[in-house]
């Protein structure tokens, strides 16, 4: 692929508006990129869904992207990465698709105390991707580990500010604190839209990773490669949601500051 198809979109999609967290930098590092985003809010969360169900998922919503005349595809989800990265690159060989994963990597070289705390979904933990990369990178150190439960729901429902939401944090990360973690990794990518309250609940005193600059970067590189970068623009941007398309453009305001409509995708 070259030529006209630099023009082509970035297809990047999540459960839900989790994905924005990524689209965000990736709109930063790209900015002559097109993107078209799709949120899968009407059938999320994915965490507690099994493989098999948000690999089919997955598919669905790549083909969605593909038919939007999509150039590569960032699997802005670490649930639905680590259920479906390998379906998707075995369906579509030849186009690049790039996935995530909780840093861990980063996390167990960069803690003092040698205590990291991840916060990822009961899907993401449960898979063989997360198994194998705790496996090679945890090198000694502690990791301490915390499905979250009811987290990514509060902030599909829109409580990104909310007590219920800091109530919720500080049991999940209070122990981890307690036990001397200094490392957190934002391993679900809805996360990082609550950043700021979890920088509250840990008084700024801890270390937190988020990989989608990492991510963004490794895009580039790839597209790169690929010779699929866009250096023309002007950018256009579609975003999609599959649910209440409300929390969605709320989000693309405050945090995007983007204006385009949110539209509708239902599936059949
Ligand atoms: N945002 C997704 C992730 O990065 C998952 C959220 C969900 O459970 O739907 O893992």
């Amino acid at each position: 692929m070259s030529g006209s198809n630099t023009k082509k979109a970035i297809g990047v999609f999540d459960s839900g508006i989790g994905g924005l967290s990524v689209a965000n930098v990736v709109l930063a590092q790209l900015p002559k990129e097109n993107i078209v985003y799709f949120g899968d809010n009407g059938r999320a969360p994915y965490g507690p869904k099994s493989p098999e169900t948000i690999t089919q998922y997955s598919l669905e919503i790549v083909r969605f992207l593909l038919e939007q005349d999509c150039k590569a595809i960032v699997v802005a989800c670490n649930t639905a990465s680590a259920a479906a990265l390998n379906t998707l690159r075995e369906t579509w060989p030849e186009l690049p698709i790039i996935g995530m994963e909780p840093a861990l990597k980063p996390a167990a070289a960069q803690t003092q105390t040698g205590k990291i705390g991840i916060l990822a979904t009961l899907g993401t933990f449960q898979s063989s991707r997360y198994a194998s990369l705790a496996e090679r990178f945890a090198n000694g150190v502690e990791v301490l580990e915390d499905p979250c439960l009811g987290l990514v729901q509060l902030i599909e429902s829109g409580k990104t500010d909310h007590p219920e939401t800091e109530q919720l944090l500080h049991q999940i990360i209070g122990p981890m604190r307690a036990e001397g973690v200094d490392t957190l990794v934002l391993g679900c990518t809805h996360y990082p839209l609550i950043r700021p309250l979890i920088e509250k609940v840990t008084n700024h005193q801890v270390n937190i990773i988020d990989p989608a600059p990492a991510i963004a970067r490794h895009l580039e590189h790839i597209l790169e490669e690929k010779q699929l970068l866009n250096t023309t623009g002007p950018a256009w941007h579609k975003f999609y949601t599959s649910g209440n398309p409300a929390v969605m453009q709320r989000i693309l305001r405050d945090w995007l500051k983007l204006e385009e409509k949110v539209q509708v995708h239902y599936w059949a």
